[in-house]
């Protein structure tokens, strides 16, 4: 699949994140959000995004303007999908806002045209009922920010094509991305699903008061999350077994590891007090840095360590 053309639909935090990332890769990006002003917003968004990504180095200074003007911003979703190969639909995760989009799209593209969704965690099965041509729909989730981040979750629907998922996969591995493909859907997919069972164990040894917010963050940033920017659970597991890899590792730490599940959150609700801890403790986290401190602080850091793992 050639793509000289995406249709962006919905321009907040993940379509500018998206518009962004393919107008750098030199792909031409049309953006439309049911609000003009988030419109306006996205896209100057994407365009400071443009201008980090130079400033860091991964741009070059004289590819910036033309990156920038590729970029544009389309009065309705009929004007936006004109002429794309590709839509990334990024608007509002609520499966009604979903469908009406999906619906909408499905009318005003030619059948040939895959509608990829970034949604987080919704099931594609439900939203390509509403659509003619459903093999061509998909969830092509990133992760935030997908101007930075490489993964890409692929998930089918029950009506979604297998040639569908494999030109996405290929599509996305040109532009660098790491696409991984579901075999079957399940909400949340694979990403967030895991990210979710570890934030219910952080919140909850917050709430418990076994440890500061603070001291939760940094037990997953300076510990197991540097091992895991370079290899997931499995495998580092697998070295923590010795010579004896995960065979081992399960004899030796299976018993141990059995008494901590057992004691740890199995809830389904967030505590009542989640909201009051949490926001208190992020307050003495972020001390006098303010959140779009803390925005840079993680994209010049992300970018220094992506560096390192993927180029
Ligand atoms: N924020 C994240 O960390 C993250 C990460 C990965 C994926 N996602 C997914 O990306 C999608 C967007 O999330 P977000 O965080 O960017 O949300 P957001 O609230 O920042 O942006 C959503 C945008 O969609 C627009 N919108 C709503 N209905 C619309 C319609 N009918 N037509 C056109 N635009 C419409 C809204 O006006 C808004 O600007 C969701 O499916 C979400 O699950 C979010």
């Amino acid at each position: 699949m050639k793509v000289e053309s995406i249709a962006i639909i919905g321009t907040g935090v993940i379509g500018s994140s998206w518009a962004a990332f393919y107008a750098a890769k030199g792909i031409d990006v049309k953006m439309f959000d049911v609000d003009a002003d988030l419109c306006h917003k996205g896209h100057r968004q994407a365009v400071d995004t443009i201008r980090l990504l130079e400033a860091q180095g991964i741009i070059a200074g004289d590819k910036v303007e033309d990156c920038i003007s590729r970029i544009e911003t389309a009065a309705g979703l009929e004007q936006a999908v004109e002429n794309v190969q590709l839509v990334q639909e990024s608007v509002t995760e609520n499966y009604e806002v979903k469908k009406q989009v999906f619906k909408a799209l499905d009318a005003h593209t030619a059948a040939n045209v895959i509608l990829a969704s970034s949604s987080s965690g919704l099931l594609m099965t439900e939203i390509q009922q509403v659509t003619h041509h459903p093999g061509r729909c998909l969830i092509a989730h990133p992760f935030n920010p997908p101007h930075l981040i490489p993964l890409v979750e692929l998930v089918p629907g029950d009506g979604t094509d297998e040639q569908a998922i494999a030109t996405m996969k290929r599509f996305y591995e040109a532009l660098g991305k790491v696409p991984v493909v579901l075999k079957k859907p399940v909400p949340g997919h694979i990403a967030n699903r895991l990210a979710m069972a570890l934030w219910r164990e952080a919140v909850d040894l917050v709430v418990q008061g076994i440890a500061s917010v603070e001291d939760v963050d940094k037990a997953v940033s300076a510990g197991p999350g540097l091992r895991w920017a370079v290899m997931g659970p499995h495998m580092i597991y697998n070295l923590g077994g010795g010579e004896g890899g995960m065979d081992h590792f399960i004899d030796h730490f299976g018993p141990a590891v059995k008494t901590w599940w057992e004691s740890m959150a199995t809830w389904t609700t967030l505590p009542p007090e989640t909201k009051a801890v949490l926001v208190d403790g992020l307050k003495a986290e972020m001390g006098d840095r303010s959140l779009s401190d803390m925005n840079r602080l993680r994209d010049e850091k992300l970018i220094k360590m992506l560096k390192i793992l993927y180029e």
